[in-house]
Order: C-alpha cells, then structure tokens, then sequence
C-alpha cells in the first residue's frame, strides 16, 4: 500500500486522482479551499484545506505518506517541499511538471514555473545532502496533446499557470487552421518533440506506484508519440482536410523578436516565443523513455488522437456548431 498526497484541484490533479482512485491506495488530497466537487468526482476522496504558510499545518498533514504528487507551483510548492523533508520519514515528492525530459532542460530556464525560486532546484538540493533529507521523481512526458484540441488546454481546465490556455498561446490553432513554428534545431536538423494525452500520463503514473515506490529513479519519461514539428503540423492538416497557414520563424527571428519584447515587456508575445525557441531546441523531446516498457499502458498515438478529436464524425463542438 502506497499513502498518496496529491497538492493541488485543478483539472490535472482530478484526473490522476480518478485514476488513483481505481487502485487500492489510500489518496489525500491538500488544497487551500474548499472543494466538495473535485471530492464528490475524485470517488468521495480525502481532502484537507491547507494555509502554504503555515509549515506546522502542512508537516502534520503529511505524516506517514510515501509520496507527495504535486500540481501547484510557486512559493507553496516550495513551502510543501520544505515541510515534506522536515517530517520523520523518508518519502518521494514528485514536483509539478509533467512537461519535456529533464536532459533537455536549460538552465536557467526561461520558462520555470516558479516564478523566483526553481522547485526542482530546491527538491534535488534536500535530495543531495547527507544524509537525504527526501527523494524526489520527476515523471517527464512531453506536451499534452490536450493542447491542441478544441478550445486548447483551458477547455480541460488545465493550463492557467502555465500559460498555455488557448489554442494560439503554442504552435497551432487546429480549428483555426494556423500555426507559428520553427521547425528545425539550431543545428539544422528537424526539431522532434513527444507528445502525451493527460489521460494516458495519469495511467502512467498509476502503474508506476503499484510498481511500488521503493526503486523509482529521479526521472520517469514516458511519451504517446515522437514526431518533427513540421510532421505535427502536417498530421494537423491532413486530418482537418485544409491547407494550414504557417508561419515560419528561424532561430535568429525568434531571438531578435524575443529580446524586443523583453524590452518592450510585451511578456505575453515573449513566453510564445520562448516555448517556440525551447520546443525547436527539443525541450519537449522525451528520448529512451523507461515508463512505456516497464508497465502495462498503451499510450495513444498523436494521430489517433486527433483524429477522435478532430477527425470526421468526432464529436466536438467545432462540427456541431
Ligand atoms: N506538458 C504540458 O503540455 C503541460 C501543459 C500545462 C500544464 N502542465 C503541467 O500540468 C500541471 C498542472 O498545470 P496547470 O497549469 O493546470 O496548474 P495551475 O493552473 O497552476 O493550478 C494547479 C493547482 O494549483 C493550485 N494553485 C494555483 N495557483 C496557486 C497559487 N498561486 N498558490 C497556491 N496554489 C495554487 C490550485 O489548487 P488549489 O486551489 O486546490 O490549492 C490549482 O488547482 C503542472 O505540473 C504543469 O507543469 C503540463
Ligand atoms: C474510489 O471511489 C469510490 C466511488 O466511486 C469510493 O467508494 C471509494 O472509496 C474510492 N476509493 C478510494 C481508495 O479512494
Ligand atoms: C496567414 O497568416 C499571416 C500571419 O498571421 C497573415 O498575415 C496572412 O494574411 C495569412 N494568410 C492567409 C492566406 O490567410
Ligand atoms: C520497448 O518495447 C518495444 C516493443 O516491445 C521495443 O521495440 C523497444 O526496444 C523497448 N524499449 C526499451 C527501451 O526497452
């Protein structure tokens, strides 16, 4: 038996405790309000109200766990990993990312969701010392393929922090049928990213707990698919049936454009084209991913995906309306 704390409601954080639900694993849920409906569609889930401040609060709603999930971000993740290695005990704190593989990472990073203080820095930092003061695992997966269906991210409700709501905030706007890419890697070559359905990362962490979490490594990569840029696009394209407007950038553009917004603080048009530079230098690349082989989940492909998405007969609202 494996105690579970997830840190966070939103719409990610309900999706992987409905999937935890169906495990034998005792599940509690931290949020700072409220929320009988994430409780009610969790399967009548364990849900605590925490102040991120308040560390004595947070210590004792952490005692006896074994692993912290977290899907919240800022100076409270941080305060959770500091209460979470501050309790008797050794447990594993999974930091809130999901995104592209830990190799392929920048650092600094332009586009951290920690806004002053990286929570991975912190995580490997308790890690590290002697003795560990905590494990930590990061479950690397690539893009959500959530990001291109109708409506984008926001539509599942997921996104907010990370500023990747609406369908024109990254690559392509499937339903409008345009797209902003640059294509290659600075050396030249076709830039390659991976792509994972949120559903399909939820199972993946799943399975890994009922692996049992005593051998988890510092990073479990998983992915649904690895395609170029330009074949992303093209997927887009064919199952839409029209031609895609693309408009196409190079490296050098990207960082003119990009360092004219930080100095016009047009911050909104800056994080575009950060996520645009980072996925041509493969941030999103998920390469020798260990999760797929060593569980049971077969993950979706990209295509099959769009195509339930936006093939024809799909029922989303872009047809029907
Ligand atoms: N790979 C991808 O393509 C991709 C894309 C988007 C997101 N992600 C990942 O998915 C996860 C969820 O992302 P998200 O953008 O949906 O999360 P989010 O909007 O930032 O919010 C997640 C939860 O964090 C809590 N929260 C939000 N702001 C907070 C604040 N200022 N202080 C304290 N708590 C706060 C809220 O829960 P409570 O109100 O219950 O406390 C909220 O439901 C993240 O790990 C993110 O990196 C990946
Ligand atoms: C899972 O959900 C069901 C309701 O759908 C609930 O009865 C059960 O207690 C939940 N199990 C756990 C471990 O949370
Ligand atoms: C394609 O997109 C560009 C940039 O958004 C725009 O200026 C142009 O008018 C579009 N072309 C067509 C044919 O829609
Ligand atoms: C995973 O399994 C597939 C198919 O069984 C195989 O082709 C691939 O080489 C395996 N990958 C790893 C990293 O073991």
């Amino acid at each position: 038996m494996v105690r579970i704390v997830i840190a966070g409601t939103g719409a990610f954080a309900l999706i992987l405790a409905q999937q935890i639900n169906q495990t034998a694993n005792p599940l509690l849920v931290l949020s700072c309000r409220e929320n009988p409906e994430f409780q009610e569609a969790c399967g009548g889930c364990d849900l605590t109200v925490i102040d991120y401040r308040n560390r004595q609060a947070l210590q004792y709603a952490l005692r006896g766990s074994d692993i912290i999930i977290s899907t919240i971000s800022g100076p409270e993740q941080i305060n959770l990993i500091d209460a979470a290695r501050s309790v008797r005990g050794m447990r594993v704190f999974v930091p809130s990312e999901f995104e592209g593989a830990l190799a392929n990472r920048p650092d600094p990073d332009p586009v951290d969701r920690g806004y002053v203080q990286s929570a991975l820095g912190v995580v490997r930092d308790f890690a590290t010392r002697s003795p560990p003061q905590i494990r930590y695992t990061v479950f690397s997966c690539g893009l959500f393929m959530e990001r291109f269906a109708p409506g984008g991210l926001q539509s599942y409700g997921i996104g907010a922090g990370s500023r990747v709501q609406t369908p024109d905030d990254y690559l392509v706007n499937v339903g409008e049928a345009r797209a902003v890419i640059l294509p290659t890697t600075p050396g030249g070559a076709q830039a390659r990213l991976s792509l994972t359905s949120v559903y399909d990362v939820a199972q993946f962490i799943t399975a890994a707990i009922e692996l049992g979490t005593r051998d988890w490594p510092t990073e479990f990569r998983m992915r649904g698919e690895t395609m170029t840029v330009q074949q992303l696009v093209d997927a887009c394209s064919e199952v839409r049936g029209v031609p895609f407007n693309i408009t196409v950038y190079d490296h050098e553009t990207a960082e003119a454009e990009a360092q004219y917004c930080q100095e016009t603080q047009d911050w909104d048009r800056w994080h575009f084209l950060q996520k645009m530079l980072q996925t041509a230098n493969e941030r999103y690349h998920v390469r020798q991913p260990n999760l797929n082989n060593a569980t049971q989940v077969q993950p979706t492909t990209f295509r099959t995906w769009l195509q339930n998405m936006w093939g024809l007969g799909a029922a989303n609202p872009f047809w029907q309306g």
